[in-house]
């Protein structure tokens, strides 16, 4: 396709995205969800896509759709869903970036009709949903990479570092949100990227299209174990 900036840099390489929100249903009607607006995860597809991969995006409801049509898409709801999903696609994978804010808990019980309005408050149980990256996490292999995000509204860098140890990251992206310029509906962002040997980066605020070829070039940058 001509209007697309092709390099070579990913050529052969499998990369696995997951990418905008869960909705965790309540009721035929009714759901529980976030306000990830999966740019980000888009503009990284693009990116990697762009770039020679062969990338599979696992994207939740609504979330915004790359540009790249070589790109093939995995169309989910609930984090149960996407887990299913990518986790299928798992093994064969050179590169997985875990974009999706997926909801940490669900409703313990799905109402098969519409819950009615009765009585002045109502209470709904929730249980906690699967770690899609800490689960793959666990079962990485030694050639492959894994990235992952955090979004910190307090003592950011100390909970970014734990997460890319818990969850086995390669790299973590740490969105800041306490920054003007970033946050989930902008087409802006800045962050920091965190490295498993200690070592880190932070960016400008910048367009998403930008953070994405930074979080790229962050991967090259990351030793490959053979
Ligand atoms: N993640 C995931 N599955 C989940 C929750 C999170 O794959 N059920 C991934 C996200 O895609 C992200 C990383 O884990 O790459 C960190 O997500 P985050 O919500 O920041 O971390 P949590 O472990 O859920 O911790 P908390 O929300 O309490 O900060
Ligand atoms: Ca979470």
């Amino acid at each position: 396709v001509a209007h697309f900036h092709y390099n070579t840099d990913f050529e052969g390489k499998k990369v696995l995205i997951t990418s905008g929100p869960t909705q965790e249903a309540i009721d035929p009607v009714r759901f529980i969800s976030n306000h990830s607006s999966g740019k980000m995860g888009a503009a990284i597809a693009d990116a990697f896509a762009n770039s020679g991969a062969e990338v599979h995006l696992v994207l939740g409801v609504g979330a915004k759709k790359p540009k790249n049509p070589h790109i093939k898409i995995y169309p989910v709801r609930s984090a149960n869903e996407m887990y299913e999903a990518a986790s299928k696609l798992h093994g064969k994978m050179d590169i997985c970036v875990f974009a999706a804010a997926v909801a940490d808990y669900a409703p313990k019980n799905i109402a098969s009709e519409k819950i009615k309005k009765e009585g002045d408050g109502m209470t709904i149980e929730l249980v906690k949903n699967v770690d899609i990256a800490y689960t793959l996490g666990k079962a990485k292999q030694a050639h492959q990479i894994h990235v992952g995000f955090a979004l910190e509204t307090e003592n950011e860098v100390f909970h970014a570092k734990q997460k890319l140890e818990k969850k086995n990251f390669d790299m973590i992206v740490l969105n800041s949100m306490r920054q003007e310029g970033a946050g989930f509906q902008l087409d802006t962002n800045k962050v920091s990227l965190f490295f498993e040997d200690g070592t880190s980066i932070d960016s400008e605020v910048l367009p998403k299209e930008q953070i994405a070829k930074m979080i790229l070039e962050g991967v090259k940058k990351i030793p490959v174990k053979i």
